[in-house]
């Protein structure tokens, strides 16, 4: 059984995944990253924050594939609404990925990764069966009980939609009504966030299966940083770990 790669987006992420190893793991330092490898419910892992921004997050699938042999990648983290449809709390499993900054033209249509002749990066069909399924679990059973309830008041998650959509990647913190209006007219996603298509680009080159779950937590409007930095403390790890559980437990 190979290595599953999983990487998050917020370090509150990391630390409970990290809690929930079994005894006898290690933590290998490399290039600013810490990758945590040991055992987690039953499998062979290798944790790590992917850090912020696409660089960081190829840099960090890259290095999770050569370095510890991922033979899969799994991702999760927030990210703001772009779909007006969605709400704080609610999850996006990726179904295809888009680098929403990527722009070559004329040489290439925008959006088109230069030399792949691909847009789009869809996730990998199976894992993402499995990863919606593990969220909808988590929604149906255990997020009453996991998240806080004075942070379940505060956000309204009484019962979140879980759904599977594009999902647009790119060095921006989208906090503004234009911006993330525009940015839907153009491109066919559910929300925006800055690593998911980084990292999907270097499993595809490398044929490694990815898969991400992003749970939003903004708008990505005038008030998405207020929400996010609220959302990444009470709420965002408690997700991480509860989707992965039913994922891999
Ligand atoms: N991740 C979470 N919220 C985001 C936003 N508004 N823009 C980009 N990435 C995000």
């Amino acid at each position: 059984m190979s290595v599953i790669g999983i990487m998050g987006a917020m370090t509150e992420e990391i630390s409970a995944l990290v809690e929930a190893m079994e005894p006898g793991g290690r933590s290998v330092r490399a290039g600013l990253r810490d990758y945590h490898v040991g055992r987690l419910w039953g499998h062979e892992v290798a944790v790590v924050f992917s850090r912020w921004g696409k660089v960081a997050a190829a840099t960090t699938a890259t290095h999770l594939i050569a370095e510890f042999g991922a033979g899969s990648i799994l991702f999760t983290g927030v990210a703001g609404a772009a779909n007006p449809g969605l709400r704080v709390g609610d999850i996006v499993v990726a179904g295809e990925v888009y680098q929403h900054d990527m722009d070559a033209r004329p040489i290439f249509p925008r959006h088109e990764i230069p030399l792949l002749g691909v847009t789009a990066i869809e996730t990998d069909s199976v894992l993402r069966e499995r990863l919606l399924a593990a969220a909808r679990s988590f929604v149906a059973e255990h997020l009453a009980n996991d998240v806080r309830p004075d942070a379940v008041l505060r956000f309204n998650l009484a019962r979140p939609a879980v759904v599977v959509g594009g999902v647009a990647s790119g060095d921006k913190f989208f906090a503004s009504s234009d911006d993330i209006v525009k940015l839907h007219a153009r491109l066919p996603v559910e929300c925006v966030e800055m690593e998911g298509a980084a990292v999907a680009q270097v499993c595809y080159e490398h044929g490694v299966p990815f898969a991400m779950a992003r749970t939003i937590s903004d708008t990505a409007d005038e008030t998405a940083h207020i929400d996010f930095m609220a959302f990444i403390k009470d709420v965002a790890s408690v997700y991480a770990r509860g989707i992965l559980r039913m994922m891999l437990a």
